[in-house]
């Protein structure tokens, strides 16, 4: 489903949501552009291309990656996740992120965590729906935005088998 397709009042399960392939990663390009204020690098789309079907794109995009944590779990780190102005209200963000909580949980991955601008309330209420909690606050985390001071946002998924 491209940008400009379908109207405002279509529901959230109607929309198709497509990985990221070399083809479509000058869309990505364009989604970002018009959804956030920091520019990304080719590295982020290499690592877009990189992310199997963790990534999806549709009048919407989601990417995170895997990280690893001190002592060697893994989580996944959600990098940009936004849904285009008239999409909005309508579940779609409901959908990608259920989409990377279940594929999370199918990987025994437990803990998820994100970056948000301080006064971004939307994306802040968003999360907290999900469970999410601010962990942390980091003053000047992002260059030449204002304010440039973030939440780290997290919430643990599944807890990990313990070792017996
Ligand atoms: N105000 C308050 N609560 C909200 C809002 C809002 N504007 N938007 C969503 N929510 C909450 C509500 O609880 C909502 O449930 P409800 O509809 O039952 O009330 C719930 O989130 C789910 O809403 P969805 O319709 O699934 O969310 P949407 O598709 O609108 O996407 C998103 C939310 C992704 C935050 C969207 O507003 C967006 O793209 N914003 C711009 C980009 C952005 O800031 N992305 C996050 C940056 S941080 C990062 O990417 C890691």
């Amino acid at each position: 489903m491209g940008a400009g397709e379908g109207g405002g009042e279509m529901a959230a399960a109607a929309i198709s949501l497509d990985g990221v392939r070399d083809k479509n990663v000058m869309q990505l390009k364009k989604f970002n552009t018009a959804l956030f204020p920091v520019r990304y690098n080719d590295k982020y789309y290499a690592d877009a291309l990189a992310s199997g079907d963790f990534t999806r794109l549709g009048p919407s995009r989601l990417l995170p990656a895997l990280d690893l944590k001190e002592g060697g779990a893994i989580c996944v780190y959600i990098m940009t996740l936004g849904v285009l102005a008239p999409y909005r209200g309508l579940g779609v963000g409901t959908k990608l992120l259920n989409h990377v909580l279940d594929l999370s949980h199918k990987q025994n991955i437990w803990e998820i965590y994100l970056h948000v601008q301080t006064n971004n309330d939307d994306a802040i209420a968003f999360y907290k729906k999900f469970g999410f909690e601010i962990t942390d606050t980091i003053r000047n985390y992002y260059m030449n935005i204002s304010p440039p001071d973030c939440y780290v946002l997290g919430k643990v998924i599944a807890q990990p088998h313990a070792k017996k």
